[in-house]
């Protein structure tokens, strides 16, 4: 039976969830591995895992987050595992390379290290040198290091650095967890008196976190370390060393200050030679102060945060004020490193905007964030330097008191972000699509920095939930970010526990009382964890945050009361429709009740479907029962007989069709009708907000109304996607014209140019535009359903998904269109063909389908300056020359008629042209008849 089948190959083997470390954060990390085969339709028949001369033979066809088969690791054991599999064929592959496990976790109550603190303080989070020594014994074959913070710290042992790790340990809701690095110093550790130093700050411990007055450090105003370093010998015994108050501290190092927001201050000259080495003895080093009291720290489970980029000047500009600014041509995370000669004692500053208004830095966007380094030299020849504890969001740096001529080598900006592995790509034949994605990748670079924020440059950089809520398909899409956000879900569950199931606006939440349920937001705790069982077929995650879930969703049916709808609360609602006033983001066209109530079907829904797929069957039957009463309940109260809506609005209607809260196909087909001609009506222009936006394309999509999807998606004309795109953008934005088309910066006081949430719309792109989609839990089983547009010649992605890349696209030929797909081993595919509804299955290998292409847009036919508006906007080159032609007579009534004009069908363009000038009447009137040839 096995003679002609050719074997798998085995490959990837990991444990969960990182592989930038052999260290893992639990005692029976999940394992995952992936197969590939030159033969079509490979299925895993089993598979054997070995470790130790210890074999386990698994049936059945599960490689992606598999339990641990062996006994639990020890704090101190180490492994060694691989893994070989059979295929359905009955060949067997090869042994995958091992894969060394290692306990990064110290010992049940064996976390013994204090904190570390200034003995006097010298102001909110003044930065500190911390330095202790040890004795080695000679033979130590492991040495391992154990610390965290209060704050953020690099330590180095015998003055080397232990790794490339930053702003370590990271942020996460300390006051519950604190979480440490575990690092491999064997190389750095010799036998005798061995010096461990770290360079420490404030971080987000000591940061002033809020607004509008009440801004203030939340955690605590002093930062402070934990070391702990446990020496192995060849007899395997252990000795452990904690730091202690032994330790010494040093307040007058040279980071003279140091603030998340407010940038860094560095002066050379302070930096004592040899402080982290053995037998150092300087002046003003004090007892360090021990604390206890604190979360026992644990592993870090999360990737680490690194650099990944490195950026040089594309142009040196003087600002019309005569200062130097340098563009690096991409709005990025990360800081500065500089080069510079200079005499001893001058300072150079540095200032970071990610955008120019006039010609000079935008910083009111910024608002209380200074975001600017100073560097003092130490003289004496070149000196590089770089801040440690501070990271901006700039795509330009103002550089003032730069000694001698500047040259533009000498200053790189240095991009870093959580070091999650690449996993999703997209192309199209539209080169400013191909831009909008790859703005969303840099969106998402610079706001995954150990948790997920709203945006990283201003005052807040803060784990907004709505942002991830809507995000996170994309996310996960893009970057392997389960782990990422399993870390923050930790969190999430933390703070939620301690507000009666309520989740805060924000996680890890510094607003304190500034906080209340917000749908949308909240429901971030249903939601990110349902996300993370289809993309990544993490049940572990799902069964964790559970208890998370239910609670939220019992929450909502609290605040829900007997007519179980969510009303008068405050809300966030649609956040940042694009109607709103510049002033009044909430104030959004579809009703804050209404998506409201639609977040409690949605987190009720998921709650269900959770308890389904986890066997908690009484949950599943009572959740079940309850978002049928919900569902009936939102429909008595905003659903008309025909299917409109209370708020005749695009979020609504994206609500109820994305939700499922329809009362059945037809209902949800009128809907969609109803969603078309607004989107339609509205100039094919965006009309909805951060709830609406992600939801608009799909719910057009399912209920037919791809081609609506694809202007809106093709939309220059603000507010649309494609408009920031027009305007130079390199991230997405926060509001839909953060700047505004005269190059002036949006005066609202939300104004970012790096929020991610917008660029939700990346998930459409792949799922339904190029047609690479989940229908089983990581991708088990795919959905292959691409959907050619009439702007576009191709559109393709790829994903690298827990079984290995699938590829997904069409291009077209002539009349034809050819799909191609590549569905990964131990996959299958559900594939449905462009004009076709039926559902073809195959397994994996390389596929590829011609077909007929799809009919091209319908003929407007001949449109005069009577012709019905709807059918002008749909013919856009029509469209194009009457605007045109106004703009041409009256730049002003171009505006008006722009932003008011409904593109409905019943009025024609000469009704809409009633009340303006006569010049402008005849412009459109003569735009129309040229173009249909008539008089
Ligand atoms: C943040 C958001 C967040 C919002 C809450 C803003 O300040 O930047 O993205 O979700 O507040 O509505």
């Amino acid at each position: 039976m096995t003679l002609s089948s050719t074997p798998a190959t085995v490959s990837s083997l990991r444990a969960e969830y990182r592989d930038d470390t052999g260290f893992v954060a639990v005692a029976a990390p999940r394992l995952s591995w992936k197969s590939a085969s030159d033969v079509g339709d490979w299925t895993q028949a089993s598979a054997e895992l070995e470790s130790d001369g210890e074999s386990v033979l698994l049936e059945g066809r599960d490689s992606v987050l598999v339990d641990w088969p062996f006994a639990p690791l020890a704090a101190g054991d180490s492994r060694s595992v691989r893994v070989r599999v059979t295929g359905s064929d009955g060949a067997t592959s090869d042994w995958s390379e091992a894969l060394v496990v290692e306990a990064g976790f110290v010992a049940e109550g064996g976390w013994t290290a204090p904190l570390l603190k200034a003995s006097v303080s010298r102001g909110v989070g003044h930065p500190l040198l911390v330095r202790g020594e040890f004795d080695a014994p000679a033979g130590v074959t492991r040495a391992l290091l154990f610390a965290t913070a209060q704050g953020v710290y690099q330590a180095e042992v015998n003055g080397t650095e232990v790794d490339d790790q930053i702003l370590k340990p990271g942020w996460t809701a300390y006051q519950h967890r604190l979480v440490h690095e575990t690092t491999d110093i064997t190389d750095l550790v010799r036998p005798g008196v061995n010096a461990v130093g770290v360079r420490l700050a404030g971080g987000w411990f000591t940061e002033t976190f809020g607004f509008q007055g009440k801004e203030a450090p939340f955690y605590g105003t002093e930062p402070a370390v934990a070391v702990q370093i446990v020496l192995t010998l060849a007899d395997g015994s252990t000795t452990t060393i904690a730091a202690d108050d032994t330790w010494l501290t040093h307040a007058d190092g040279p980071i003279l200050a140091s603030g998340i927001y407010a940038g860094e201050s560095y002066d050379a000259r302070l930096e004592p030679a040899g402080w982290s080495s053995p037998g150092f003895a300087g002046e003003g080093w004090e007892r360090a102060t021990a604390v206890t009291g604190f979360p026992t720290p644990t592993p870090r489970s999360s990737p680490a945060v690194r650099v990944t980029d490195e950026l040089g000047v594309q142009q040196v500009i003087t600002s019309p004020s005569g200062r130097t600014i340098l563009d690096f041509g991409q709005n990025l995370v990360g800081r500065l490193r500089i080069t510079v000669a200079g005499e001893a004692g001058h300072t150079v500053t540095l200032r970071h905007a990610e955008v120019l208004e006039n010609g000079e830095l935008g910083l009111r966007p910024l608002r209380r964030a200074e975001a600017t380094d100073h560097y003092t030299l130490a003289g004496g020849g070149q000196e590089t330097w770089e801040p440690r504890f501070t990271f901006h969001g700039f795509r330009y740096a103002e550089v003032e008191n730069w000694p001698g001529e500047l040259d533009p080598a000498d200053v790189t900006a240095v991009v870093f972000h959580s070091d999650m592995v690449r996993t999703g790509w997209f192309d199209s034949s539209h080169e400013l699509v191909n831009k909008l994605h790859e703005n969303v990748v840099w969106g998402m670079r610079g706001n995954f920095l150990y948790l997920p924020t709203d945006c990283p440059q201003r005052d807040e950089r803060l784990g907004w939930t709505g942002d991830i809520q809507v995000f996170a398909p994309t996310a996960s899409y893009l970057y392997e970010s389960d782990g990422f956000l399993a870390s923050w879900l930790e969190d999430l569950a933390l703070e939620q526990g301690e507000r009666d199931g309520v989740v805060p606006f924000i996680v890890p939440d510094v607003l304190g009382t500034f906080s209340a349920p917000a749908a949308a937001w909240g429901d971030a705790a249903t939601v990110v964890p349902s996300v993370l069982l289809e993309r990544f077929g993490d049940r572990g995650v799902l069964q964790t945050q559970y208890p998370s879930m239910r609670d939220w969703a019992d929450t909502l049916l609290r605040l829900s009361g007997e007519r179980l709808l969510w009303e008068g609360s405050f809300q966030f609602g649609d956040w940042l429709d694009p109607d709103a006033p510049a002033d009044f983001p909430a104030d959004a066209k579809t009703d804050a009740d209404i998506v409201a109530s639609a977040h409690v079907f949605l987190s009720v829904d998921l709650v269900a479907k959770a308890a389904v797929e986890l066997g908690y069957d009484d949950d599943a039957a009572k959740y079940r029962g309850i978002a049928e009463a919900v569902r009936a309940a939102f429909r008595r109260e905003y659903v008309t007989a025909s299917g409109r809506m209370v708020s005749d609005a695009q979020t609504a209607y994206g609500m109820a069709i994305v939700f499922g809260l329809a009362e059945n196909k037809d209902e949800e087909q009128r809907m969609g009708d109803r969603l078309a001609t607004l989107v339609r009506g509205a100039g094919y222009r965006i009309g909805t907000g951060f709830v609406g936006t992600p939801l608009v394309t799909d719910a057009l999509t399912r209920t037919g109304h791809l081609e609506v999807a694809g202007r809106l998606l093709t939309q220059t004309e603000n507010p649309s996607w494609l408009y920031p795109v027009t305007m130079g953008a390199t991230t997405i934005w926060e509001r839909w014209d953060s700047m505004l088309e005269d190059g002036s910066i949006n005066p609202g006081e939300m104004t970012s140019f790096n929020h991610y949430a917008l660029g939700a719309v990346a998930d459409w792109m792949h799922r339904s535009l190029a047609g690479l989609a989940p229908a089983a839990p990581g991708y088990r089983v795919i959905r292959i359903e691409p959907r050619p547009l009439p702007e576009f010649d191709y559109a393709t992605t790829s994903h690298e998904t827990p079984y290995g890349l699938a590829s997904a696209g069409w291009v077209r030929e002539g009349d034809r269109v050819v799909v191609s797909a590549v569905v990964p081993a131990n996959t299958t595919a559900e594939v449905v063909l462009p004009g076709s509804t039926e559902v073809i299955e195959v397994g994996s290998g390389e596929h590829r389908w011609t077909v007929d292409a799809p009919a091209p847009e319908k003929e407007t036919g001949e449109l005069t300056i009577h012709s019905d508006l709807a059918r002008i906007i749909d013919d856009r080159e029509a469209y194009d020359s009457v605007l045109a032609a106004i703009t041409a007579a009256d730049p002003e009534a171009a505006r008006s008629f722009r932003s008011h004009t409904k593109w409905v069908p019943g009025r024609s363009l000469f009704d809409e042209l009633m009340m303006t000038s006569a010049v402008v009447v005849q412009a459109a009137e003569r735009a129309m008849a040229q173009r249909g040839g008539a008089a």
